[in-house]
């Protein structure tokens, strides 16, 4: 499933955190990141976030336009809590396609939906955002909440988003905005415990989608970002 960055080979060494470790090892290590954090994580987040990633994920919604009917990703869905806003939006008509790279994550998510009364119109992929198992032009709407900045390969991730969106669909990325003091504290505290993470700016993502037949626009909110990718309903 996962794939190498361009030319680099899995032996070649990169960093994490601290350490400089072969690229196959770190892509082991964040596959396998949340797997202690899976059980508490939606706790962590709620503290950590004072209840506001609620809130946040509303505005991911929001920002998307989906409607009923629609089929959409949510990639990285960590415990599926914005699934389930996705899957009650779509209704019954429309589809949701939860993914994470790490199983336990994704068992975490599914239980939750189930918990939630939502089934039927939700299926659950294990997949690599770097390596996505989608066809071209699958969906309307891809929406990737805060984790963009644990990904290894990050522009390839924004070519299979790009890839895997349909002409006319939109990508939100939520991502913390690293210009903003808590986020450097929060980047160096990941530092520090090892979790290999890479900040980007919002204009730097944009950037990524720039060569692309897009209209993009970035909504920011306290210390977070909503990057909006629309593709025009011309590309190919
Ligand atoms: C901070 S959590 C965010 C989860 C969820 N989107 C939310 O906002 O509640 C980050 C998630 O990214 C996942 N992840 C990290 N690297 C990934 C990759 N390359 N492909 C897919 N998921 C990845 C982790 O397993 C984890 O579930």
């Amino acid at each position: 499933m996962p794939r190498e960055e361009d030319g680099a080979s899995a032996d070649a060494l990169t960093d994490f955190g601290y350490e400089r470790v072969p690229r196959g090892v770190k892509k082991e290590r964040v596959r396998e990141g949340f797997d202690s954090v899976a059980p508490r994580y939606d706790l962590m987040n709620d503290v950590m976030s004072l209840g506001l990633h609620r809130l946040w994920k509303r505005f991911a919604i929001a920002h998307s336009g989906l409607r009923a009917g629609q089929r959409a990703l949510d990639v990285a869905a960590g415990s599926g809590d914005l699934s389930i806003g996705l899957a009650r939006r779509v209704g019954a008509t429309g589809q949701v396609i939860v993914t994470d790279i790490n199983a336990r994550m994704l068992a975490a998510g599914r239980d939750r939906l189930l918990d939630a009364g939502i089934a039927g119109n939700v299926a659950y992929v294990q997949a690599d955002a770097e390596a996505l198992p989608f066809a071209a032009n699958s969906f309307h709407r891809i929406i990737m909440v805060d984790a963009f900045h644990h990904l290894l390969d990050q522009s390839t991730a924004a070519q299979e988003l790009w890839r895997t969106l349909k002409p006319g669909g939109i990508i939100v990325i939520e991502e913390p905005d690293i210009r903003t003091f808590i986020v450097k504290l929060v980047a160096l505290a990941e530092k520090v415990i090892l979790m290999r993470s890479r900040f980007l700016s919002p204009t730097r993502i944009v950037k990524m989608f720039s060569q692309q037949e897009s209209r993009t626009q970035v909504v920011r909110e306290g210390f977070n970002a909503w990057i909006v990718i629309e593709k025009s309903s011309e590309a190919v």
